[in-house]
């Protein structure tokens, strides 16, 4: 019987949600939380081996994973992730854009064209490959939540890392555009800017790790949108660290 403090718990049962970057730090704690949440987690990345190592954690926690490895730089990866899970499981009901690098090594006129293209295509343009390959199934079904995980640096400077910086920037317009395209077919659209988070990403040097942004942090804000009644969509959270780090 549903009660009053746990009628979110097993929520997203009969439901696919689809991570990108699921094999470490931030995207495998959403994985943990959607799995937690009832939902079968599809777990998107380009190792194939941590991949499955989250899945095996998820499995050992009674929760449902599946791997499919997938590089969001590249459209003949997402489109073939996108086929196989069309034909294997037929629906997908939250798609988690996770999936994304770092980038903080000096001034702009000093990065080379190709660590322009990496930062951009992983963070920006995969973002879009994966709204590209996904978004027509969620449309056919009148319904679905995409989350684009962004970074409070797209909202501020970031000195030395100014095209780490754009990627969420632009991360940020594309998904307030695509929040209002999709709207009208009944899919929510949301983006989580958060702060530093004690994660690979990035050394983060000169901060506490304690008092960081822990990755089951931003899986909190992710289940919070999740679980959202459906007449309604928070369409931006910016998380923050209670003490600064
Ligand atoms: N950590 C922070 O301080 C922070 C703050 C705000 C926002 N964010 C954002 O949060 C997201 C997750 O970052 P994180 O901190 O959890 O970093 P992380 O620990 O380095 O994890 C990044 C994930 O992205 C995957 N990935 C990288 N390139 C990929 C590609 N081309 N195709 C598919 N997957 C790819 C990685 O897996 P593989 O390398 O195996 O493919 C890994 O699973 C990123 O978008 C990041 O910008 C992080």
């Amino acid at each position: 019987m549903d009660t009053l403090s746990n009628h979110k718990a097993h929520s997203l049962v009969g439901q696919v949600a689809i991570i990108t970057g699921a094999s470490r730090g931030i995207g495998a704690a959403i994985a943990r939380s959607l799995a937690g949440l009832g939902a079968l987690a599809v777990l998107c990345g380009r190792s194939s081996a941590s991949l499955e190592s989250v899945a095996k954690t998820i499995a050992e926690a009674g929760g449902n994973a599946e791997v499919i490895p997938c590089d969001v730089t590249s459209i003949e990866s997402v489109g073939a992730a996108a086929k196989r899970i069309e034909s294997s499981l037929g629906r997908v009901d939250v798609l988690v854009n996770n999936a994304g690098i770092g980038g903080f090594g000096g001034p702009l006129h000093q990065l080379s064209p190709d660590a322009w293209d990496q930062i951009l295509n992983t963070n920006l343009r995969g973002v879009y490959y994966s709204i590209r390959a996904f978004a027509p199934l969620m449309i056919r079904a009148r319904s679905g939540h995409i989350i684009n995980i962004s970074s409070i640096t797209g909202k501020n400077p970031l000195p030395n890392g100014a095209a780490y910086a754009a990627s969420k920037w632009g991360l940020n317009g594309l998904t307030y555009s695509v929040a209002e395209e999709l709207r009208g077919h009944n899919i929510r659209v949301s983006v989580i800017c958060p702060g530093s988070t004690n994660t690979d990403l990035s050394p983060h040097a000169g901060k506490d790790p304690a008092k960081m942004l822990q990755p089951e942090d931003v899986a909190h804000a992710v289940e919070m949108l999740v679980t959202q009644a459906p007449q309604s969509f928070v369409s931006e959270i910016v998380l923050r660290p209670t003490q600064k780090p």
